[in-house]
C-alpha cells in the first residue's frame, strides 16, 4: 500500500472509530518517510482494537494523538460546541465567489469545517481567510482544483482527508454558462460547458465516493451527503442556452442513479436547483455580468438600461426575488439532516419553476 493509499484507506476509518457520529476531525502530520520499510500499516480491525482499549482506559472523550505506521501522525480534535452541521466536513467546488462562497459561509457559520476547492487561487484563498476569521472551533482550507480534471479531484479528497479526516459533505457547486443559439454555440464551447457542468459532477462523485462509503462501514449511524448544485434549467428548457440547460438536466440523471447506486451505503445523492442569484458575480458584474451582456444583446425588448434588464427577469420570479445562497443553503441542510430523502431535484426559485 503506497502512503497516500494507506491515508485513503484508513484515516476515515479511524475518525469513524473515535466518535460513529463524526463530531471529532483528525489531521495527519508527520508522516513516516517512504523508506521506512518495516512500517506496514496495521489493518483496520487491529487499529479498531487499540482504539477501543484506549478508549476503554481513558474514557470515550479522552484527547488523543495516535501514531499508525506507514501514516503518520493522527492529532484527533473535537467538534465545535453548536451548529446544525457542527463538525461536518464539506467540501464545496467553485467556492471562491458566486453561490459557493456564499454556500462555503453559510455552511461554516453552522460549524461545518471547509474546503474551498476552485481554479481561482487567488479569490479562493481571500474567501478562506475570511473563513477562518469568522469562525470558531471550526476551520476552512484552500485547494486549488480543476473540476474537470479526474486527478485534480483524487488530490482534492486527499489533501481534505489529510487535514480533516474524512468527507462528510461533497458539494459540487463550480459550472460555467455560454449561452448561444444553434447558430452561434461552437462545438468547442458546448464541450467546454458538458464537460464542467456534467462530466465533472461524475468525476467528483467517482473521487469522494469511497471515503464515504469506507466511513459508513465503520459507523452505523453516518450518513454522507453528495448535493449538486443544479439550475433551474435542469427542470425546464431555457430558449438560447442548450448547452447549460442539457447538462443540468443530464446532471438531474446522474443524480437519481448515483443516488440508486450509493443508497445501500447511506450516501444519499441530490441536487438542488436554484433560480437566478442577480446579486451574485455571474448576472451583476458590470463588466461582463449577463445583465450587462442581456442589455448588449437586446436579449430584453426595449430595454435600455441594465435596471430596465434587472426588473424584467425579477418580474418573472412570483416571490420578486433572486435566488440568495441563503437559500439554496436552507435546502442543502435540509439534505444533510433528511435519513429518507436521495435522487431528488430541489428548486429554490421564488416559485418560477414548480416541478410537476
Ligand atoms: N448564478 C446563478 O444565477 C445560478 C442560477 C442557477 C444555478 N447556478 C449554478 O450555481 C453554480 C455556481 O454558479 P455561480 O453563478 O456562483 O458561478 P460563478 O461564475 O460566480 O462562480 C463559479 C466558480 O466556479 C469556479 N470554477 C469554474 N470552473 C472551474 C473548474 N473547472 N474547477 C474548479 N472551479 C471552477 C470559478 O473559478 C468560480 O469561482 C453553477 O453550477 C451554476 O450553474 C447559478
Amino acid at each position: 500500500m503506497t502512503m497516500d493509499n494507506a491515508v485513503l484507506q484508513v484515516v476515515p476509518a479511524i475518525r469513524m472509530m473515535l466518535d460513529g457520529r463524526g463530531l471529532k476531525t483528525v489531521k495527519v502530520s508527520d508522516r513516516t518517510p517512504p523508506d521506512d520499510m518495516d512500517d506496514d500499516t496495521p489493518d483496520l480491525k487491529t487499529i479498531k482494537q487499540m482504539i477501543d482499549m484506549f478508549k476503554a482506559q481513558h474514557g470515550e472523550d479522552a484527547r488523543c494523538s495516535l501514531r499508525i505506521a506507514g501514516v503518520g501522525t493522527l492529532t484527533v480534535n473535537d467538534a465545535p460546541e453548536v451548529g446544525r452541521m457542527r463538525g461536518k466536513i464539506v467540501i464545496v467546488t467553485g467556492a471562491a465567489q458566486g453561490f459557493g462562497e456564499g454556500i462555503a459561509r453559510c455552511l461554516a457559520a453552522e460549524g461545518a469545517n471547509i474546503v474551498v476547492a476552485d481554479l481561482n487561487e487567488e479569490a479562493g484563498r481571500q474567501t478562506v481567510e475570511r473563513l477562518n476569521e469568522m469562525v470558531k472551533g471550526n476551520r476552512a482550507i484552500f485547494v486549488r482544483t480543476d473540476v474537470a480534471d479526474p486527478a485534480s479531484l483524487e488530490n482534492l479528497v486527499r489533501e481534505t482527508v489529510m487535514e480533516f479526516g474524512g468527507v462528510d459533505l461533497f458539494v459540487s457547486n463550480a459550472g460555467v454558462l455560454r449561452a448561444g443559439g444553434l447558430d452561434a454555440m461552437t462545438p468547442e464551447a458546448f464541450d467546454f460547458v458538458t464537460r464542467i457542468n456534467y462530466n465533472a459532477y461524475f468525476y467528483c462523485v467517482r473521487a469522494v465516493a469511497p471515503v464515504m462509503k469506507l466511513q459508513n462501514e465503520w459507523s452505523g449511524e453516518n450518513y454522507g451527503d453528495i448535493v449538486q448544485i443544479n439550475s433551474k434549467s435542469g427542470l425546464r428548457g431555457s430558449k438560447a442556452n442548450f448547452a447549460y440547460a442539457g447538462g443540468k438536466f443530464g446532471g438531474l440523471g446522474l443524480t437519481q442513479s448515483f443516488a440508486l447506486e450509493l443508497a445501500p451505503f447511506r450516501i444519499k445523492v441530490n441536487s438542488v436547483c436554484p433560480g437566478n442569484f442577480y446579486e451574485g458575480p455571474l448576472w451583476s458584474d458590470p463588466d461582463n455580468g449577463l445583465f450587462v451582456q442581456y442589455l448588449a444583446a437586446g436579449k430584453v425588448p426595449g430595454a435600455k438600461t441594465v435596471e430596465d434588464v434587472r426588473r424584467y427577469y425579477m418580474s418573472q420570479v412570483p416571490m420578486g426575488k433572486g435566488t440568495a445562497p441563503e437559500d439554496v443553503t436552507k435546502a442543502i441542510m435540509y439534505l444533510v439532516e433528511q435519513t429518507c430523502e436521495t435522487g431528488q431535484a430541489i428548486p429554490v426559485t421564488g416559485g418560477q419553476v414548480m416541478i410537476n
